[in-house]
């Protein structure tokens, strides 16, 4: 199979989908691999070394979707590259369709295949290709919240391991799921005195049992967390109900109960997040402050870290994108389960259920449309 990995184009978006490690093992299964000029730079790869490895470099974007049977992405592809899109071309990234219906309709007419990284689910129902970028965040929350809760950056002036004879900064997590769990293992790391509050008795469970002596747990409720923000330091925001809006378990009535320079790093901004007063940041200009409380709520963090990303995020796709490359996206959905939950649309039909149910569209069974395109492979 041809496959061709574009230069991300989104703003400050520094990934790329595949490393030259990753070029190397798709080139010693005898698939062609292009790599746009430059695409690799900003996660530290110069072409040189995609060259290496067994790739094409190409000059420009145009030429780069058009060498492929499969465009390997990060980002959903953005306005410019809606047209660059071709009918029965395999395109395996993260598209957050629900989000974006312009990017939804165009997709539609070009007539694409559209493999959503969000959607690959694996029979537990977790996300693969979604738990390192979470990985990533988790971690990076407190290394973020450390770094604000220094009076420079307006924080509290409190460092997060305090010294001998001197406490140390009190952190609370809400949620214990994939970024919860890395943010406190980071905080426990520092020393930091860790609770983390969750809904899931088994979860909490598990937690216990594996978290160093810092790190408690206690039940999420309204009383528990309005006790606990009196005196918390840095508070971590890391819910997920899926498919829903976070809900909010901090509203901007108990920011008065705060202590002045307290910092709120609200991960979960990208579902609405669990802080009622966050809104959505940048890298740019990541922190604003309401009531002497400092937010922080870059809705992509992992961008931050793109050598780190990169590499978390290629070593779980690789795997997908090779068995896509081996199979077609037919076989490889027929036979893969975890692949075919990440059908989103296709050959100009919706799919995937969320999808249709966020736009209204007609929707199409996806096993029905794998049965019924079935022999007739055109991008296998
Ligand atoms: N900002 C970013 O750059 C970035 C990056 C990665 C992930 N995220 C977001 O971080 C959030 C968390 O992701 P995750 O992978 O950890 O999800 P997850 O499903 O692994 O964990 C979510 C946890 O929240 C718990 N929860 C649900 N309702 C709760 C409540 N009322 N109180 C306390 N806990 C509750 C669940 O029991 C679960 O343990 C998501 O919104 C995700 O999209 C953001």
């Amino acid at each position: 199979m041809r496959i061709a990995v574009p230069k991300e184009i989104k703003n400050n978006e520094n990934r790329v989908a595949l490393t030259p490690a990753g070029v190397k093992e798709l080139s010693n299964r005898g698939h062609e691999v292009f790599v746009q000029a430059t695409a690799g730079i900003g996660s530290g790869f110069p072409d040189e070394a995609y060259a290496k490895a067994g790739a094409t470099i190409l000059p420009t974007i145009e030429e780069t979707y058009a060498a492929g049977d499969m465009i390997v992405k990060v980002k959903e592809p953005i306005e410019p590259e809606y047209k660059l899109i071709k009918k029965d071309q395999l395109v395996f990234t993260y598209f957050h369709f629900a989000s974006c219906e312009p990017l939804t309709h165009a997709m539609i007419e070009s007539g694409s295949v559209c493999l959503a990284y969000e959607t690959v689910e694996k029979e537990d129902r977790s996300l693969p290709l979604l738990v390192p970028m979470s990985e990533v965040a988790g971690r990076m929350a407190t290394q973020e919240g450390a770094h604000y809760l220094e009076k420079p950056y307006r924080g509290r002036g409190i460092l997060l391991g305090g010294v001998p004879g001197v406490k140390p900064a009190k952190v609370l997590v809400l949620g214990g799921g994939v970024v919860g769990t890395q943010a406190a293992k980071m905080a426990a790391g520092m020393g930091a005195d860790v609770t983390i509050m969750d809904l899931s008795l088994p979860r909490m469970r598990y937690l216990d049992d594996v978290m160093p002596a810092n790190v408690r747990t206690q039940m999420s409720n309204e009383y528990n967390i309005r006790e606990a923000i009196k005196d918390a330091d840095l508070i971590i925001g890391a819910v997920l109900i899926p498919g829903a809006k976070a809900p909010h378990l901090i509203t901007r009535e108990m920011l008065k109960d705060m202590r002045p320079g307290t910092v709120l790093v609200d991960v979960a901004v990208d579902q609405g997040g669990c802080i009622e007063t966050c809104t959505p940041t940048t890298h740019e200009n990541p922190t604003f402050i309401i009531d002497d409380v400092l937010h922080y709520c870059v809705a992509n963090m992992p961008g931050a870290v793109p050598y780190t990303s990169t590499l978390a995020l290629t070593n779980a796709t690789l795997p997908y994108a090779i068995e896509l490359a081996e199979k077609g996206w037919t076989k490889a959905c027929q036979d893969n389960a975890e692949l075919r939950k990440g059908l989103n649309v296709a050959n100009g039909k919706v799919v995937y259920k969320g999808v249709s149910d966020a736009f209204n569209l007609p929707y199409t069974d996806v096993d029905e449309f794998l049965a019924s395109t079935a022999g007739s492979m055109s991008v296998d």
